[in-house]
């Protein structure tokens, strides 16, 4: 077992000293990492569960995709969209060819937040401008428990108080539905309704999975309704629940996808808005940008991350692995958990919380050697990479076992 105390060093005391207070981390100083595993200063041996919210899904310091950012690095890294680049194009391509989205076009940006306020702006425009919504009255309806960044806009539709407190004023446009509720989604639509966006599965909410049919039935209304349906897959795309796009475990074909984390192959901030013609045609030159969205070095290892989705075989692997995953940590028996929910290798796990709060069993499975990231006080992550073997997924689920055993060992309050 290791150590939780927060290890007073040089880097937690500049962190402490400089860093604004907005994170709260684990008690562990991470120094390297190769593949599932990561090190701490003192060489302790973890393993990741969490894989940096789904952007590690490759694992740490994959060699091909650290070559692809080698290499590009050292031929050339930015050189902002006012030139064309080699890179460009073909990593478009490879995303179109990789999503199976054939016949949309794709806007790159950076973080996640950026593609969604990229979908966002996409949506209002072509609602204006294609659907005939008069100019301003364009309405976007999200879901109760979205999860889609931190920008101005995006905490606006967010229903997180945390989120809100203190940073309004919010941005307008914007209606709340329940999320797993395709009835109240056609109740709340109106002729002023440009979009919907939805993640096909709730991640930061708690790994929300809706019911069987709702995204299909989404879809079928969003059509109808002559409104775009826009699945926000920063966290569930790439492979992650076992189909490249969560979307597709209901062969939807959204007519916008953001993606994000995972795309760039846990190295670099990549996302990308990917919409059909009619909406990505709205934007002409001038209208939207980023200095840095879509740079070659960033296009270079993006390319290389879907290539490595493809090549290893990622996306039936977190299928199967995910499978065991659910299975293992749902033969624990422990009255610490409430329930068990995922989709391929992204699973929840409910904490009872008059027991112990997820932070805390984040704190114990971290002295069993486990990476692991509390959501909503109540739910504990796990979101390995995608590389992970079996026997890797074993050692994991052995020391996880552990950690829960560990917890009622020490009495049901977790003190
Ligand atoms: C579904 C979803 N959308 C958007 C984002 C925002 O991504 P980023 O943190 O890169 O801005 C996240 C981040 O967790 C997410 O889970």
């Amino acid at each position: 077992m290791q150590q939780s105390n927060l290890p007073i060093c040089t880097s937690t005391q500049l962190e402490a000293q400089y860093s604004a207070r907005n994170y709260h981390p684990l008690p562990v100083v991470l120094s390297r990492g190769e593949g599932v595993y990561l090190w701490d200063e003192n060489g302790i041996r973890y393993i990741d569960m969490m894989s940096a919210y789904s952007a590690v899904s490759f694992g740490h310091g994959h060699p091909k995709l650290l070559g692809a950012l080698n290499g590009q690095a050292a031929r050339l890294a930015v050189t902002s969209r006012a030139f064309y680049t080699d890179q460009l194009g073909t990593f478009l391509k490879a995303v179109i060819d990789a999503t199976g989205l054939a016949g949309y076009k794709v806007l790159p940006m950076n973080s996640g937040a950026e593609a969604v306020e990229t979908a966002v702006k996409a949506a209002r425009k072509w609602g204006h401008k294609v659907k005939g919504i008069a100019t301003g009255e364009a309405e976007i309806i999200v879901c109760d428990g979205n999860f889609a960044g931190r920008t101005t806009t995006i905490v606006s539709f967010s229903t997180e108080e945390q989120y809100r407190d203190g940073f309004g004023p919010f941005t307008p446009g914007f209606k709340r539905v329940p999320f797993g509720d395709a009835r109240a989604l056609e109740n709340a639509i109106t002729a002023n309704t440009a979009a919907f966006i939805v993640e096909p599965i709730q991640g930061e909410a708690g790994i929300i999975v809706p019911p069987k049919g709702y995204l299909s039935a989404c879809a079928e209304i969003c059509a109808r309704h002559n409104v775009l349906l826009i699945c926000d897959e920063v966290q569930t795309g790439l492979g992650r629940t076992g189909r490249v796009l969560a979307s597709q475990h209901e062969n939807v074909k959204p007519d916008g996808v953001v993606l994000g984390k995972a795309l760039g192959g846990g190295l670099l901030p990549v996302s990308a808005f990917i919409a059909r013609p009619d909406v990505m045609d709205v934007f002409a030159p001038g209208d939207h940008g980023s200095t840095f969205g879509g740079n070659p070095l960033a296009c270079a290892v993006g390319r290389a991350a879907l290539e490595v989705l493809v090549n290893e075989n990622l996306t039936e692997r977190a299928e199967i692995l995910g499978k065991e995953m659910m299975d293992e940590l749902k033969a624990i028996n422990s009255p610490l958990i409430k329930e068990v929910r995922g989709m391929g290798l992204l699973v929840g796990v409910e904490i009872n919380p008059e027991i112990a709060s997820a932070r805390k069993v984040c704190e114990t499975l971290l002295m069993h050697g486990v990476l692991s990231k509390d959501t909503h006080q109540t739910v504990v992550r796990f979101a390995p990479p995608l590389t992970m073997t079996a026997e890797e997924l074993r050692d994991a689920m052995t020391r996880v076992r552990a950690a829960f055993g560990e917890f009622r060992l020490r009495g049901i309050d977790g003190a």
